[in-house]
């Protein structure tokens, strides 16, 4: 017979109600969120680091002034994840120390370089399209938390995408050298944009119990086939070709069918053997060590307020 206690909370996850921090909780459904949201918070804060290389190499202040914009949304996106990862009792230092060790998993998406100005338009335009479905599906999530955080992350990644996107199709209508750029950062960040969404679902180990928990709301390969069906005919609305000689459309099923993915790569990157794992966990540590003196300055002046408040 079920514990009568995980009865209830699947009843509960069966009518909808949202599962909130103090709520009885299986200790598989803790530690799964605290993985994801971990992960995902670790995802924002990374990869602020491609785009961020751009700000002082903007073509024009309007680009710098959305640029800036963006990356510190992105900023902002990580602390409210660390904080709904809080919630559930994981501690910023547990969490940080994680990501720094090389321990702790981020996305893969952001272990690539952004090697021109087109790029920063491509990651808007196909990360965050990717991003924005998958953060759409988990708006809906049965953890309180994090459900009403991905509400407002969505909100500004929208913004995020048109930007990139309004971008990208001023190149491709643009000089012919701005064409090149485009299609040469489509080339390089449409397959790992596909990655980035997860494996096949047939090798996806963490599925099962997400969804049974109402975590997950769409698999791997819905979010991922989401994502293509949007953008494929956009991207070859805007005169530019996708990198996939098998990619096809079906009229069936009203899918676009892509070509075989290199898991082999992606398995290679989330093992930290990428283009740019080293650099980004390099440049993380930079900024944490760098930023010590302020979390040492608060500690004293927290110390110093208790004292004086004991006084
Ligand atoms: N990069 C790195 N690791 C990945 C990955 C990726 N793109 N996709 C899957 N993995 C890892 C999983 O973490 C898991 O390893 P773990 O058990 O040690 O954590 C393993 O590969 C097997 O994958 P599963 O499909 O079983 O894992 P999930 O069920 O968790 O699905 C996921 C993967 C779809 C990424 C899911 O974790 C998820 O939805 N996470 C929250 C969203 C998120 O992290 N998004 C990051 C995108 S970047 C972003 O949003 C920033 C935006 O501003 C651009």
């Amino acid at each position: 017979r079920l514990d009568p206690r995980l009865e209830a909370f699947e009843a509960r996850i069966a009518r909808g109600e949202k599962i909130e921090p103090g709520d009885w909780m299986p200790d598989e459904y803790r530690r799964q969120l605290i993985r994801m949201i971990s992960q995902h918070a670790h995802s924002e804060y990374v990869g602020m680091l491609p785009e961020g290389e751009w700000i002082t190499r903007a073509p024009s202040l309007r680009r710098k002034m959305i640029l800036m914009a963006k990356v510190q949304d992105e900023a902002g996106h990580g602390q409210y994840l660390y904080h709904a990862a809080e919630t559930l009792g994981a501690t910023r230092e547990d969490m940080m120390d994680a990501l720094l060790s090389g321990r702790a998993k981020y996305s893969s998406i952001f272990n690539y370089p952004s090697l021109t100005w087109a790029d920063v338009g491509m990651i808007g335009w196909l990360v965050d399209g990717a991003a924005i479905k998958n953060q759409t599906m988990l708006a809906g999530c049965s953890y309180g938390p994090y459900s009403r955080a991905m509400v407002r992350i969505c909100s500004e990644e929208t913004f995020h995408h048109k930007q990139g996107k309004e971008m990208i199709l001023t190149y491709a209508a643009g000089t012919p050298a701005q064409r090149r750029m485009a299609q040469d950062a489509l080339n390089r960040w449409w397959w790992p944009s596909l990655m980035m969404l997860g494996p096949h679902d047939q090798d996806s180990p963490n599925t099962a119990v997400l969804s049974r928990w109402g975590i997950k709301l769409k698999s791997n390969d819905e979010v991922r086939q989401e994502f293509i069906n949007e953008h494929v005919p956009e991207l070859l609305e805007a005169g530019l070709s996708i990198p996939d000689p098998d990619l096809r459309f079906d009229e069936a099923s009203g899918n676009w069918i892509h070509g075989p993915i290199n898991w082999d790569e992606f398995w290679a990157v989330v093992k930290g053997n990428g283009p740019m794992n080293r650099a980004r966990l390099e440049a993380r540590r930079f900024a944490h060590e760098d930023g010590a003196w302020v979390r040492e300055a608060l500690a004293a002046y927290g110390a110093r307020s208790q004292a004086q408040a004991a006084d």
